[in-house]
């Protein structure tokens, strides 16, 4: 079976080719660079970009790859969570692109996706398992029974990881989106002593705004901000505090509910510092726990995580109503397993 895969959530055009048989075809991203300027993502331009760049995507890769439409057998599309301008051009494309060619249709959970993007083309992890997800709109522990079976253990109670990630680089004048340059200021700093508030140790719930108002108050108070040193410092010091929090949280989930596989997805799993200090962390421990990871390149928003799930809820044999759904918000947790 092979599925055409759309994801246009928030600011990234995404679409993937997905065969059950041979794995991953092809799977192409545009990123939206106009959001740069303003520092966030503007949802009336990120609509604009999605309609205007979708269809040129989708040819080239049919053109690429020499595969014609009638060798599509379905097609997947993210219906939410997300923005609702953006959401509504990828479904429409879905839609009409299923209608013409006379294809089954399935709305994807975006965060469903996530989950299984450390899935595409890998070894799967035994169900049940933990799973961490942490990107720019979530942060949260999730305990996978099944696909489509997902009970939330704990979340942020405010802004999520990656978005504190961004702001923080914002507050060092780094440009949008941060994350990633954050992180790699990290990598040239030095872990000094800060009192970042002590937040929800005792509990797998995680805050992260006070940290930013943290940093943004500890910067004015010195004449030093702008020196390079200085910020990679608070960069690092910052990282290394985050990871510290997250590895214990998710070891005591681990032990709470008797799991012994951990998998963390999301935009932030991209981090390589995040990446070594997990292994590095579960390694030192008695039990003998599994870390998985989804390729770097699959972290970020995609398509081939939106195809995937596309794959594996039609193979589970789930009901095509072909409707045109879309979710704004959209809650693990009122998924259902395919077959029901
Ligand atoms: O998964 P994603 O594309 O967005 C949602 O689905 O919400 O994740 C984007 C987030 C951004 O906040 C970005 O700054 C962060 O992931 N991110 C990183 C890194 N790469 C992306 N954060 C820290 N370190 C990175 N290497």
């Amino acid at each position: 079976m092979i599925i055409l895969g759309i994801e246009t959530s928030c600011d990234d055009t995404c679409i993937a080719i997905y065969d059950t048989k041979s794995g991953l075809i092809t799977t192409k991203k545009y990123t939206q660079t106009i959001h740069t300027i303003f520092g966030g993502v503007i949802p009336k331009f990120s609509s604009f970009y999605h309609l205007n760049k979708i269809i040129p995507i989708i040819k080239s890769l049919f053109f690429n790859f020499q595969i014609h439409t009638t060798t599509i057998n379905a097609i997947a599309y993210t219906a939410g969570p997300g923005l609702y301008q953006s959401l509504l051009i990828g479904a429409y494309i879905a839609y009409s692109i299923s209608y013409t060619l006379k294809l089954p249709i399935l709305g994807i959970n975006h965060l469903e996706g996530h989950i299984f993007s450390a899935m595409i083309n890998k070894k799967k992890p035994d169900f049940p398992f933990i799973c961490l997800l942490i990107s720019g709109g979530n942060t949260q522990l999730i305990d996978v029974q099944n696909i489509g079976h997902y009970k939330i253990l704990g979340e942020s109670k405010d802004v999520s990881l990656g978005e504190t990630f961004d702001k923080i680089a914002k507050v060092l004048k780094l440009y949008y989106p941060g994350g990633v340059r954050l992180s790699h200021l990290a990598c040239f700093g030095k872990i000094k002593k800060q009192n970042f508030p002590k937040i929800l140790r005792n509990n797998i719930t995680f805050s992260f705004s006070g940290l930013k108002t943290y940093i943004l108050n500890y910067l004015k108070q010195f004449k030093y901000t702008n020196k390079y040193q200085y910020k990679a410092n608070l960069a690092k010091s910052f990282e290394e505090y985050v990871l510290n929090m997250l590895s214990y949280k998710c070891y005591k989930a681990l032990i709470n509910y008797g799991r012994s596989c951990l998998l963390i997805s999301g935009g932030v799993s991209a981090n390589k510092t995040l990446r070594k200090h997990f292994y590095l962390f579960f390694k030192n421990k008695l039990n003998n726990f599994q870390i998985t990871f989804p390729d770097q390149v699959l972290c970020t928003d995609n398509a081939a995580m939106i195809a995937y799930v596309g794959a594996l809820r039609l193979t589970s044999g789930e009901k095509i109503t072909n409707k045109l759904l879309i979710r704004p918000t959209w809650c693990l947790e009122e998924l259902k397993y395919p077959l029901f």
